[in-house]
C-alpha cells in the first residue's frame, strides 16, 4: 500500500504556478515513461508533440484548450497524437527494431510481420485510428503515474478542440490526429480549489467483482 502514496498525492491540477518550469530531468523522465509504455503489438502508433514554456505555440493553445488555465500556466504541454494510418512500412520498421535489439535474423520475424499486417488489414482505417488512440491513453497513464512518483504535477486533458489543434499543428498532413494532452508543472495550491479536496472514487466493492 505504501507504494500507492504517489497516486493519492496526485490530482488533476487546475492551477499551476506560472513561471515554474519543469527541469530538464523532469521532462526526460516524462518522455522516457511515454517511450517505455507498452503498446499493442509493440507498434507505438502515436507521437507526442512537446510544448515547453517558451514555445511559440503556447498562446494559441489558450483558445484551443477552451481557455483552461493550464494552457498558459502549466510548464509543459505534451500533445499525444494517434497515427492515422499504420502501413506495412511501419510494421517492417518495427520488425527491424526487434531484430536489432534482440540480435535476431529478421527472417525469423516473417510470421509475426504477416500476422500484424493481416490484423491491420482486417480493420477499417477508422478502426485502426481508434486502436491508435487507445494506445495514447496507456502512455498518458504511464506518464501521469511516473510523474507523480517523481513529485511532478500533471493534468490529463481532453477538454480541447481536436480539429483546431490538428489544423493549427498540421497534424493530419503529418499523418496524425490529436488524442489527449498532458499538462505538467507545479501545482499552485493557494489558487487551486481542487488542491486539498479529497479524492472521489467508487469503492472496491462496486468496482470489482471476483468470479
Ligand atoms: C482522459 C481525461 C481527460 C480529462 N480532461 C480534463 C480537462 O480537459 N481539464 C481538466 O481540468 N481536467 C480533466 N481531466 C481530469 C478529471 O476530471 C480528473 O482526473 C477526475 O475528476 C479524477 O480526479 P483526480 O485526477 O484529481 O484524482 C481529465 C481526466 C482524464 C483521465
Amino acid at each position: 500500500m505504501e507504494s500507492l502514496q504517489h497516486l493519492k498525492w496526485r490530482y488533476a491540477v487546475k492551477r499551476y504556478k506560472p513561471n515554474t518550469p519543469l527541469t530538464t530531468d523532469n521532462v526526460k523522465l516524462i518522455l522516457e515513461s511515454i517511450r517505455l509504455t507498452p503498446t499493442s503489438l509493440g507498434l507505438q502508433s502515436f507521437k507526442v508533440w512537446v510544448m515547453g514554456p517558451d514555445s511559440e505555440h503556447r498562446e494559441a493553445m489558450k483558445s484551443i484548450l477552451n481557455n483552461q488555465p493550464q494552457s498558459i500556466e502549466a510548464s509543459h504541454l505534451f500533445i499525444f497524437a494517434a497515427q492515422i494510418n499504420i502501413s506495412e512500412e511501419d510494421v517492417k520498421l518495427h520488425a527491424e527494431r526487434m531484430a536489432t535489439e534482440r540480435k535476431q535474423d529478421i527472417r525469423e520475424l516473417d510470421k509475426f510481420v504477416q500476422g500484424v499486417n493481416g490484423f491491420l488489414k482486417n480493420q477499417s482505417e477508422e478502426e485502426r485510428l481508434m486502436w491508435s488512440h487507445k494506445q495514447t491513453y496507456i502512455a498518458l497513464g504511464f506518464a501521469m503515474a511516473e510523474a507523480a512518483r517523481a513529485g511532478i504535477d500533471t493534468t490529463p486533458m481532453e477538454g480541447f478542440r481536436n480539429n483546431d489543434l490538428d489544423a493549427y499543428l498540421k497534424l493530419n498532413e503529418k499523418g496524425f490526429a490529436s488524442s489527449v494532452i498532458l499538462a505538467a508543472g507545479q501545482r499552485d495550491s493557494d489558487n487551486d480549489f481542487l488542491a486539498n479536496l479529497p479524492k472521489v472514487r467508487k469503492s472496491q466493492d462496486i468496482m470489482f467483482e471476483f468470479i
